[in-house]
């Protein structure tokens, strides 16, 4: 079985001395993890702060989005060389957020996804349907399209180390979940994506993370499907006790 991967997504939330003192309190509580891989992914104003903090413990630290160009006369964007600099192994790209108000499409992520390989960070794809998009029984064909889109000209051993959250965006700090049944079909419909595109050993090691109103009370029934890899958790990640909360649920799952 392979590792679960639980991440926090921050957003554009907490001050520079809250997010230092979530990022002790992980460190201190999970330094000796090895069963379920964690991550955190602050501000980009945070990120040096946070990723010095963690220095040193298991503890992976991502940026919640990035330029797709690696320098250049771009005001106010941050590139992929940059969060690498300061030590981020990770990167979130195609977040509904950035998809829904920064009008980023399949192609501006695919060419996003090619830097952050360039640039040797791990990408979590994120892609999911909207709730007029289920309604009308199209939540196959929109997550199609951005994998397709998405994953354009990227080679097996690329892939082999994305990680993909699905994350219905009516789901999305709704308080909505997804049945774990809802979303196990979902997540076994990317990866038969994945198969038919990279071949079944990238299928089975790509990890393919729930994300939508994760917390303590659901994470067990989420994260105990056959098909869900981990989580990428909002609003519960902003707290060290309920998202501590969820990572004692993979590892006792793992
Ligand atoms: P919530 O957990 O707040 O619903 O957010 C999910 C999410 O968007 C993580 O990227």
């Amino acid at each position: 079985m392979k590792k679960q991967f639980i991440a926090g997504n921050w957003k554009m939330n907490l001050t520079l001395e809250e997010a230092g003192n979530l990022a002790k309190r992980l460190r201190d509580e999970l330094a000796n993890i090895n069963k379920v891989d964690v991550g955190v992914c602050p501000s980009f104003i945070f990120l040096r702060d946070v990723c010095k903090i963690l220095q040193g413990s298991k503890i992976y630290v991502g940026a919640q989005n990035m330029y797709l160009e690696k320098s250049g006369a771009f005001t106010g964007e941050v590139s992929g060389v940059m969060l690498k600099d300061v030590g981020c192994t990770h990167v979130i790209i195609g977040h509904s957020e950035r998809r829904m108000f920064f009008q980023e499409t399949n192609s501006i992520i695919n060419s996003k996804l090619k830097t952050a390989y360039s640039c040797d960070l791990n990408p979590i794809l994120c892609v999911g349907e909207k709730q007029e998009e289920r309604d009308a029984d199209k939540t196959e064909e929109v997550v199609g399209i951005q994998l397709s889109e998405g994953l354009d000209g990227l080679t097996s051993e690329q892939v082999e180390r994305l990680t993909i959250a699905y994350e219905p965006v009516w789901a999305i700090g709704t308080g909505k979940t997804a049945t774990p049944e809802q979303a196990n079909e979902v997540h076994a419909y990317i990866r038969g994506i994945i198969e038919n595109r990279y071949g079944k050993d990238v299928a089975q090691s790509i990890r393919i993370q729930y994300g939508g109103s994760v917390k303590s009370s659901n994470a067990e029934e989420l994260l105990g499907q056959p098909e869900i890899d981990g989580a990428l958790v909002g609003g519960a990640s902003l707290d060290s006790d309920s998202f501590l909360d969820i990572v004692s649920v993979a590892i006792k799952l793992s």
